[in-house]
């Protein structure tokens, strides 16, 4: 009797994939804030929601804190890559802190969409998710503005003053095709409401939710390279169930892979947070090398070229 050959084992590789933008520029400002200045060096939340990163900076001699009360009077603090209140600020400038300001420039972009809107006297309805420190940064510049949109609860619960003055917002990180589904929800309630001037949901958001759309249809297994606190990564799990891989797991290392997930399995896909360095996702290749998933493809949807200038507080102080 004739045997049915096993399909070959292969891996999908998505791209774009990994470190963004924003996140790029906040990792090396704190590394240039210690070269520069020596540590130790404050940071004000996790920098970037990545355990390495954390780690790694940790060992460099940063300090992470949860709030500028921490941080001992005339110390060097670097704002995370999130955003901050402007009460953040005025708290630091009280306590004579030296502040670096790593807010990625998309997010900034939409604390200024808040801050005019709010001068416009709008109701602002801010999608995002409860408790994350981007949404408590951009709700922070117009509290008496805006209104936080997370679940469908959150929709029946919105009231505003003026339904034909309504704008809504959103979190840099989230699904796009979620947010549309709550977008359309408000509409209902609100016809007038307008749409932001331009997208919040970030490039890099959208090009690795992209790609894993493109792969995960052919994936017994998807897995994401990212914490558990990194909104954009488990977003990504969230899009390769949604578009047709078989199952997704969320991992911060390689060894955090559990044996039985490839039991069955014969194309694993594999992509990464924007917030997770590349290494981490070459371990994870070395991992299903050594079991057998040696074949490696890159599906690409994107080629991203963007970057962002350091912040001008730090590239004053830099040698050339
Ligand atoms: Fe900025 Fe988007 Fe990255 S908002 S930090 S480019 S995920």
């Amino acid at each position: 009797t004739e045997q049915t050959p096993s399909k070959p084992k292969r891996v999908l590789l998505a791209k774009p994939r990994g470190y963004c933008a924003g996140v790029d520029r906040a990792v090396v400002t704190v590394e240039k804030a210690l070269e520069t200045y020596g540590p130790p060096v404050y940071v004000r939340k996790e920098i970037v929601h990545n355990r390495h990163v954390v780690e790694t900076l940790q060992e460099r001699g940063a300090i992470f804190v949860d709030e500028t009360d921490e941080v001992p009077e005339g110390a060097l603090v670097v704002f995370s890559a999130h955003g901050v209140a402007p009460v953040v600020h005025e708290q630091a400038e009280q306590r004579g802190l030296r502040t670096i300001d790593a807010t990625c420039p998309l997010v900034t972009k939409v604390h200024m969409e808040a801050k005019r809107f709010a001068r416009e006297d709008y109701d602002i309805l801010l999608i995002g998710h409860e408790g994350h420190e981007e949404v408590e940064g951009t709700a922070g510049e117009a509290p008496e503005h805006i209104q936080l949109v997370d679940t469908a609860e959150d929709v029946d619960k919105v009231e505003v003053r003026d339904p034909s003055k309504v704008i809504w917002l959103s979190q840099t990180t989230l699904s796009v095709d979620e947010t549309m589904v709550r977008v359309n929800q408000l509409r209902d309630r609100f016809p007038e409401m307008q749409d932001p001037p331009s997208d919040d949901i970030c490039y890099a958001t959208q090009n690795r939710q992209v790609a894993v759309k493109a792969m995960a249809p052919e994936c017994d297994l998807v897995l994401v390279v990212g914490s558990t606190n990194s909104s954009n990564s488990k977003r990504l799990v969230e899009v390769a169930l949604q578009a047709g891989a078989r199952a997704s797991h969320l991992i911060d290392y390689a060894r955090e892979i559990d044996e039985s997930w490839l039991s069955g399995v014969d194309t694993v896909g594999v992509t990464s947070g924007a917030s997770v360095p590349d290494i981490l996702v070459m371990e994870v290749l070395a991992y299903l090398a050594e079991r057998g998933w040696g074949e490696v493809e890159e599906i690409t949807t994107a080629n991203e070229k963007i970057a962002f200038a350091l912040p001008r507080e730090l590239r004053k102080d830099l040698v050339r």
